[in-house]
């Protein structure tokens, strides 16, 4: 198995991905709008994590490429929870990214407290012998979403995936924390908004 060859079109997803999702942020604030994008990464699956998710997964090396959708992945941060949902809408709207799985972990989280909006996709990447749809993994969530995560991540890497069951209650409460950040931040956007147009109502006048 040549890792390096089979991986090249998921890297070149990637890579392309991230450029066409800084162009959407550009663009928004070119026009002075705010951006639903805050930040883009990407990623192509360590050949290490591969392995162990094809074994806890019984996937086989000629079933590799249709089940195992997070071979390119994407992270999309924005930064209110409404933003969420634009971005989806983007998604939706292009034609060179088609929705084929959808999974909402932001309206109903998960046992652990992870929230994020997940969707996998197929997007075409030209090769040498022509066009090949790879599939790719959107990761979409707030800077306090993302906040949450990379730590629950990385007291996993230290855990070996086992956190002392003190530690994820108090991580439970972190994500309702983290959740209530991001209502408190949208409710003073809001607030803000509405001062806005009462200010501009004034000066029409
Ligand atoms: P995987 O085998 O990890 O792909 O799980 P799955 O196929 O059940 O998919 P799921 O949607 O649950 O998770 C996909 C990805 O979401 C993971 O690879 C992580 O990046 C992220 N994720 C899911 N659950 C958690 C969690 O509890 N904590 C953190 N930090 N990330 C999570
Ligand atoms: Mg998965």
């Amino acid at each position: 198995m040549d890792w390096e060859v089979f991986l090249t079109p998921y890297k070149q997803a990637v890579e392309e991905l991230k450029i066409k999702f800084k162009g959407v942020r550009d663009e928004y604030e070119q026009a002075d709008h705010h951006s639903p994008i805050e930040f883009v990464t990407g990623r192509v699956k360590p050949i290490r994590s591969i392995l162990d998710k094809m074994k806890r997964k019984r996937i086989s090396m000629k079933n590799l490429e249709e089940e195992m959708h997070d071979l390119a992945g994407i992270r999309v941060m924005c930064q209110f929870v409404e933003d969420i949902n634009r971005v989806i809408e983007l998604i939706r709207k292009r034609n060179d990214i088609e929705i084929i799985e959808e999974r909402d972990y932001v309206t109903r989280q998960k046992e652990s407290g992870y929230r994020s909006y997940h969707v996998v996709v197929k997007y075409p990447v030209q090769t040498i012998e022509g066009e090949k749809q790879v599939h790719v993994e959107i990761q979409i969530r707030t800077l306090a979403m993302n906040f949450w995560a990379t730590i629950e991540h990385s007291l996993n890497y230290k855990y070996n995936k086992k956190i002392p069951i003190n530690i994820q209650k108090r991580l439970q409460r972190a994500a309702e924390a983290a959740s209530r950040l991001d209502e408190e931040m949208s409710e003073i956007r809001d607030e803000i908004r509405e001062a806005q147009k009462v200010f501009q109502k004034k000066e029409e006048k």
